[in-house]
């Protein structure tokens, strides 16, 4: 098992590993005493059960409430019906929530536990590849509301996050290279070499080696760790993570969410590197290079919209702050620069 500190306010642990149901009961603290499993109903329905067994023969009270995962999730009719069976559960503030599932459950679960009696204990155990090399770590949370995706969210970090990759195991390789898209992000943020790494043996092909496959989810966890805590609140820094990120938001919303959020961060990655290239900030052939990495890792890098019409979704971004938005430029695998552009010039500098 390999084990990542996030150093934030609060610190908590990031456990990966195969089979880590026993680790993760003997670390929930013994003032728990209801604990309730919010879950993916696409994830193995056994290793669930198991989790609940374990924490029963804990001594612990245990409620599981299965959901649809995917973007219909992180509604607020999902939130309030849920918080309602919580409710009527009476989980106290020293209990615990589960969260098991994808990114979804992730900001779900999270926007719950930090909302429902001003704060429940959380551990996050993320079941797709998405969820584990980012969502389960920083302690962002969301819920959507009708178009506006993330637009209600918290900051609330977990206690813990376990990631067992026997969920990883079980995904389809769609949802799979759905992950690799943030894994790729995260290399031309923070790190070449891993980009280097995921050109020579692309993660896809690779997927059953689970000692590379640990390997790579511990190096964005670390990444990501390192970042957030610099700025845990995102009034800076953080900004980073959202390489790809404004046009990729831009993509999901347009396809209505029917291009998923990996899918749509690829198309945004090229798009933004496109225009980074054609502007002379991002070194010649990072595009070409970032394409070929995309398609070897099963994703689509060509967008089906026209920028201009990204452009008006990005107009609404909700992270524009007095007028300006600050936008991810990458300038070559490894490093990227911060480019606050205003509002009312932002068509003209994606289109021109
Ligand atoms: N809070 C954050 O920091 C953060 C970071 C990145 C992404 N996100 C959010 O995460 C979401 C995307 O996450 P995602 O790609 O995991 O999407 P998801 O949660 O929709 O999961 C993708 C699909 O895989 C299924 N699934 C989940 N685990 C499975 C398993 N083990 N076996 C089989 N099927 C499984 C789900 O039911 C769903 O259909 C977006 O809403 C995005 O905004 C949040």
């Amino acid at each position: 098992m390999e084990i990542v500190r996030v150093k934030t306010v609060s610190p908590y642990d990031v456990l990966i590993g195969n089979d880590l149901t026993a680790e993760a009961v003997s670390r929930v603290s013994r003032s728990c005493k209801k604990a309730v499993l919010l879950w993916d109903e696409a994830v193995y329905s056994g290793y669930v059960a198991e989790l609940g067994n374990a924490l029963e023969k804990d001594g612990k009270e245990v409620m599981a409430i299965s959901l649809e995962g995917g973007e219909n999730a992180k509604t607020i009719e999902s939130y309030a019906k849920i918080t309602k069976i919580i409710c009527e559960f009476n989980l106290t503030r020293s209990d615990m929530i589960f969260g098991i599932g994808g990114g979804t459950v992730m900001d779900l679960a999270g926007f719950i536990a930090s909302t429902y009696k001003r704060g429940v204990e959380l551990v996050q155990m993320p079941t797709t590849l998405l969820a584990a090399c980012d969502a389960s770590v920083g302690g962002k949370t969301a819920l959507n509301l009708g178009e506006e995706k993330n637009i209600i969210g918290s900051f609330y970090q977990p206690s813990m996050v376990v990631i067992d990759t026997r969920f990883i195991d079980a995904l389809s390789d769609e949802v799979f290279s759905e992950g690799c898209a943030e894994i790729i992000k995260t290399g031309i943020l923070g790190d070449a070499s891993m980009i280097d790494m995921l050109e020579a043996r692309p993660l896809l092909e690779n997927r059953s080696d689970s000692v590379y496959l640990s390997q790579i989810i511990k190096r964005c966890i670390e990444i990501k760790a390192g970042i957030v805590q610099s700025d845990e609140r995102d009034n800076g820094p953080r900004n980073i993570l959202n390489l790809g990120h404004t046009l990729g938001h831009a993509i999901e919303a347009e396809s209505n969410y029917k291009i998923h959020h990996g899918q749509a961060v690829a198309m945004g990655l090229v798009l933004i590197t496109r225009i980074s290239e054609n502007k002379g900030i991002a070194e010649t052939g990072m595009l070409g290079r970032l394409i070929n990495i995309l398609t070897s890792h099963g994703l689509e890098w060509r967008c089906p919209y026209n920028i201009n019409v990204l452009a008006g979704h990005v107009e609404r971004d909700k992270k524009v702050r007095g007028g300006n938005l600050t936008l991810i430029i990458p300038e070559k695998f490894g490093f990227c620069v911060f480019l606050k552009v205003k509002v009312s010039e932002i068509r003209k500098w994606l289109t021109e």
